[in-house]
């Protein structure tokens, strides 16, 4: 589903990316500690450690060949090495890592339970295990909107609503899953980050390029639907006078202590 390494930044990676840097803040971890961040994809969340959290070292894997290679592109660090390999079932012959880490992962993996077992696993003893999701079901609205317009024109598009579909991204499973890993100190709570698009083109387009369950959705439009879905969109988003929309996307956040 990954392979458009330069769409996903358009779409989803440049808010991603103000998630990850309240996200980053919250963690509150010392200086020259050892990261893995797992689902790191084009490296966003792992520039923004680089950044704020000035570690020894990231250890970021994903699965995407072609987001990996972006990632290389994107962040040039001798501290930071990126692997692609399958994450969630990554193992090591002794922990290694301070903080394990990812940013808008846990959704698109086969077993969430699993995939957090396997960052507990990856962590010191001591070490903190946290992750963020999109809230799709409630205050991420820019796919909110795209969702609940779909569905007026087209009840059947319920079914690919990722709201409906990742019970991962709503708070109470998030912290039951944290909670089932018998972490201390487990805490959950929403990043909110204003997503601004300077006219419906900016909404619109990265959808058309993108990847995941709405450009699956797009693509399995005729014209004429794709048409009517936009005109209903434009109709519904809130579109100040200038032209632009202002939305809000918020963000489940979770961590807790090995
Ligand atoms: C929505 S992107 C998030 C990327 C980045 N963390 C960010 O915040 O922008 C989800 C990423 O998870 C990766 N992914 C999904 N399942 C994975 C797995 N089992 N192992 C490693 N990466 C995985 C995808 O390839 C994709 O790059």
């Amino acid at each position: 589903m990954f392979n458009n390494a330069a769409a996903y930044d358009g779409y989803v990676g440049r808010w991603s990316r103000l998630v990850g840097e309240q996200f980053i803040a919250w963690l509150n971890i010392p200086f020259g500690r050892k990261w893995f961040d797992l689902g790191a994809g084009t490296g966003v969340l792992t520039s923004v450690i680089l950044q704020q959290a000035v570690p020894e070292s990231i250890l970021g894997m994903d699965l995407s060949e072609s987001y990996i290679e972006r990632a290389h592109q994107n962040v040039r660090d001798e501290r930071v090495q990126f692997k692609v390999a399958d994450a969630s079932t990554a193992v090591t012959d002794s922990p290694q890592f301070d903080v394990v880490v990812s940013g808008l992962v846990l959704n698109f993996v086969p077993s969430p339970q699993e995939t957090l077992e396997t960052m507990k696993l990856l962590a010191k003893p001591a070490g903190t295990v946290a992750a963020y999701v999109w809230d799709y079901a409630g205050k991420m609205e820019m796919m909110r909107h795209f969702w609940d317009a779909a569905i007026v024109l087209d009840p059947a598009a319920a079914d690919m609503d990722s709201g409906k579909r990742f019970d991962i991204c709503k708070p109470d499973n998030l912290r039951a899953a944290f909670e089932a890993l018998n972490l201390s100190a487990v805490e959950v709570r929403p990043f909110d980050v204003q997503t601004v698009f300077k006219d419906f083109d900016d909404y619109w387009q990265p959808f058309l390029a993108a990847q995941g369950s709405i450009s699956k959705y797009l693509t399995s439009l005729d014209d004429q639907a794709k048409n009517a879905l936009r005109q209903q969109l434009q109709k519904q988003l809130p579109t100040n006078n200038d032209g632009s929309i202002h939305l809000t996307a918020r963000a489940w956040a979770a961590k807790g202590i090995k």
